[in-house]
């Protein structure tokens, strides 16, 4: 019997109510699969901090080094600057585990009710390959004359061959996995001269190696806006570090919530763990309250389930969430309806 090893971080807010959903899910498709999974829970996140003076245990990436997977719940909560909070845990195990691909599914699912008029489920269906280790999020850069008015600061984007190379690259292969092998390469060489003309000449080198796929190039700005305006004109879309970021909110939004939004940080050779965690945030307005909408820890767990190759177990779970969601039955508030986190997590359960 396949066993496996998940870290879990549930963090802060919400994050410590959609976890356990997420947990308990897997749990029950575990039964009937046929795989079992310990939990290995860190306490690490704001609340930690406050107590310790930092996010997590000086040791806490060699900690999480030997796990199978890593999930993640949410982190940030008022009391603690969020490029604190996001540089001491969240940044730093994706750089360090190479998790250079953010994987995002974005799919306007049957019974959410969407905010573009006349979209079906048909129209979006898409998924973001985000680069996630370089990029504007290397980390570089500095401030000087801090508090004086000649005060500057400097963050500098880091761009490598490599580093572009390799995610172009896995975003080729997944678009070829897929019926329409269509790629859009979101740039912004026209003002960027730099780090975007590089962009674009590695994503011509790499297609060279996929002569069936169609890669068009859209500068970001252009990109956000044919989301809105011809979204059936999209499928796999490759993105820069922060144009990936804004484009997968973009995405959530226009699949009806950010709470239904999964996402994977990938290290695609496996020589390190891989994380999985809901886009959303910690959302401390309504932490504590137990209506979180549950769906995008639930579907980043079947992610997870998928990259530990339990296909079956994974596919199950996106088709109960699935099946819930068309039902319309059961919506948490984001959705429109009452229902409470453990509603929503009943409801999956039952449906596998
Ligand atoms: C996300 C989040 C993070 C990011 C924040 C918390 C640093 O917005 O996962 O999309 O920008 O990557
Ligand atoms: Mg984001």
């Amino acid at each position: 019997m396949n066993h496996y090893t998940i870290a879990t971080i549930a963090g802060d807010g919400i994050g410590q109510e959609v976890t356990p959903a997420a947990r308990a899910v897997v749990d029950a498709v575990a039964r009937t699969h046929g795989f079992t999974t310990s939990v290995v829970q860190h306490p690490w996140g704001c609340e930690y901090y406050l107590r310790e003076g930092r996010m997590m245990p000086a040791d806490g990436l060699a900690q999480l080094r030997s796990c199978d997977a890593i999930y993640l719940g949410a982190i940030g909560a008022p009391t603690v600057p969020d490029h604190v909070s996001v540089w001491e845990l969240i940044l730093p195990i994706r750089q360090h585990f190479e998790q250079y691909v953010n994987l995002r599914p974005m799919r306007l699912l049957s019974g959410v009710p969407g905010p573009l008029r006349d979209r079906t489920p048909a129209d979006i269906d898409w998924v973001c390959v985000r680069e996630n280790s370089e990029g504007e999020y290397a980390g570089l850069g500095g401030r000087l004359h801090k508090g004086t008015p000649h005060e500057v600061a400097e963050q500098t984007g880091l761009f490598t061959h490599r580093g572009i190379a390799r995610v172009v690259r896995f975003a080729c292969e997944l678009a070829m996995s897929r019926p329409r092998k269509l790629l859009a390469s979101a740039t912004k060489s026209n003002a960027l001269q730099h780090s975007m003309v590089l962009w674009d000449e590695v994503v011509d080198e790499v297609a060279r190696d996929f002569p069936a796929l169609t890669i068009r190039k859209y500068h970001v700005d252009a990109l956000a806006a044919r989301m809105v305006t011809h979204p059936q004109t999209l499928d796999v879309m490759v993105a820069s570090n922060l144009f990936g970021d804004i484009l997968t909110d973009l995405g959530a939004a226009v699949s009806g919530s950010l709470g239904v939004a999964p996402g994977a940080n990938l290290n695609p050779p496996r020589e390190h763990p891989s994380m999985f965690e809901p886009i959303h945030g910690s959302a401390p307005d309504i932490a504590g309250r137990g209506i979180a909408n549950p769906i995008g820890a639930i579907w980043a767990a079947a992610l997870m389930l998928d990259h530990l190759g339990e296909t079956d177990a994974s596919r199950q779970v996106v088709t109960a969430i699935e099946g819930v969601l068309a039902a319309g039955a059961v919506r948490t508030p984001d959705l429109g309806g009452a229902a409470t986190t453990a509603d929503m997590t009943s409801a999956v359960i039952a449906a596998l």
